[in-house]
């Protein structure tokens, strides 16, 4: 119908900007929800050029055939478990994100799962106690918390071997694909919280789950399509441009860490100061996450710590360019119960620090400052 005849509602309704041609030279928000019926999208919750474009990124990283954008880091996991059959084995290691731990044992209890929670860091000592039925395999590497590493290759030799019907899935989030690519070490698929060092600003949510297996790539993109956790096209667009960063903050972090590390082993007070191993084969470079053990005597003041820190914020999250604090028993860990908490060495001392970009002397500083008050 000629423009002149629609009425001023319809008009507006109905009025788009020509854009073909505009050449902008980043990819714009495709803020929508639905395409026309010539698109190749069809639908965001299937689709949506942004979201394609991060995948894109991510698996080239990743060196992967696949990967999938989801809501949040947990979402992944959910996805990921999802490919567990009813009544299947599921593996786990004793060390590991709290949420992730009690979303294991929800979806156990829900689908009548066979949990068993293993030290998976304890070598070929651990391997013999896997169950050679077992569907699944799930762990993180370097541990939350105590950064411990778990050598992928040779649990994927083991699998192979053993049970070559378990798939190995590692939370690859603490290491990113920068310094650690476990699909190349024999996993079966690799995931992320992009909340992390992806977004890097804690701005923005999101989660990838990268294979090489077309057959659970498929299973995946449907259990994200009909279950609607697609990453939203402005989240995804926020991810991407904090890509363009992505390799220069990880070297800083490293740099940053590196120093703080040296500095925390310095102070008496700290009992233990915990990173990981960069064996320079499977992980081959860090930073970011520390955990240092104060003790439980200190630790029950671990307030007064917090609250005498200037540089560092409490709230939840890490991996950003600023610095932060956590008492993982009463963060990260703190769906667990005390039993649990218990088993897996956390206790009140024990704290977290994220280093950002600040400069490390100004942190050295607070810190000093920090511990002062807290043995005062
Ligand atoms: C290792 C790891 N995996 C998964 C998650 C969950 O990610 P999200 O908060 O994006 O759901 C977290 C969150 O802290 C994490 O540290």
């Amino acid at each position: 119908m000629p423009e002149e005849e629609l009425s001023p509602t319809t008009r507006i309704l109905r009025t788009r900007c020509e854009i073909e041609g505009a050449d902008p030279v980043v990819t714009p928000l495709f803020q929508t929800s639905a395409f026309e019926a010539s698109s190749p999208h069809f639908y965001t919750r299937k689709e949506n050029p942004n979201g394609l474009e991060i995948e894109e990124v991510i698996a080239g990283l990743e060196r992967s055939t696949h990967c999938l954008s989801v809501t949040t880091g947990m979402t992944a996991l959910l996805v990921v478990l999802g490919l567990v059959p009813t009544g299947g084995t599921l593996v786990i290691n004793t060390l590991i994100y709290g949420c992730t731990y009690r979303l294991c044992f929800r979806e156990a209890k829900k689908r009548n799962l066979k949990l068993v929670v293993l030290d998976l860091s304890a070598g070929n000592e651990s391997l013999s106690k896997i169950p050679e039925d077992a569907h699944m395999i799930l762990f993180e590497t370097p541990t939350n918390p105590f950064l411990r590493t778990i050598n992928i290759s040779s649990l994927a030799r083991w699998r192979d071997k053993h049970a070559p019907g378990m798939l190995m899935v590692v939370d690859n989030t603490w290491a990113t694909p920068l310094f650690q690519r476990p699909l190349e070490c024999g996993a079966d698929v690799s995931l992320y919280s992009a909340t992390k060092f992806f977004g890097g600003h804690s701005d923005v949510m999101g989660g990838f789950i990268t294979t090489d297996r077309d057959d659970l790539h498929e299973e995946m993109s449907a259990e994200r399509f009909y279950g609607g956790m697609i990453l939203a096209p402005h989240s995804a667009w926020l991810i991407r441009r904090s890509m363009q960063t992505f390799s220069l903050r990880m070297r800083e972090h490293e740099r940053v860490t590196t120093e703080m590390h040296e500095f925390l082993e310095s102070l008496s007070c700290i009992q233990s100061v915990y990173a990981p191993e960069i064996d320079g084969t499977q992980l081959t470079g860090y930073g970011c996450i520390l955990f240092i053990e104060i003790g439980d005597e200190l630790g029950q003041r671990y307030q007064l710590f917090r609250d005498a820190l200037t540089l560092f914020s409490s709230g939840t999250g890490m991996a950003c360019v600023t610095s932060m604090v956590a008492q993982p028993c009463t963060g990260s860990h703190a769906s667990l119960t005390e039993d649990e908490k218990a088993a897996m060495g956390i206790g009140k001392g024990l704290i977290r620090l994220c280093f950002g970009f600040e400069d490390p002397n100004d942190l050295k500083r607070d810190l000093t400052n920090a511990f002062r008050v807290l043995q005062s």
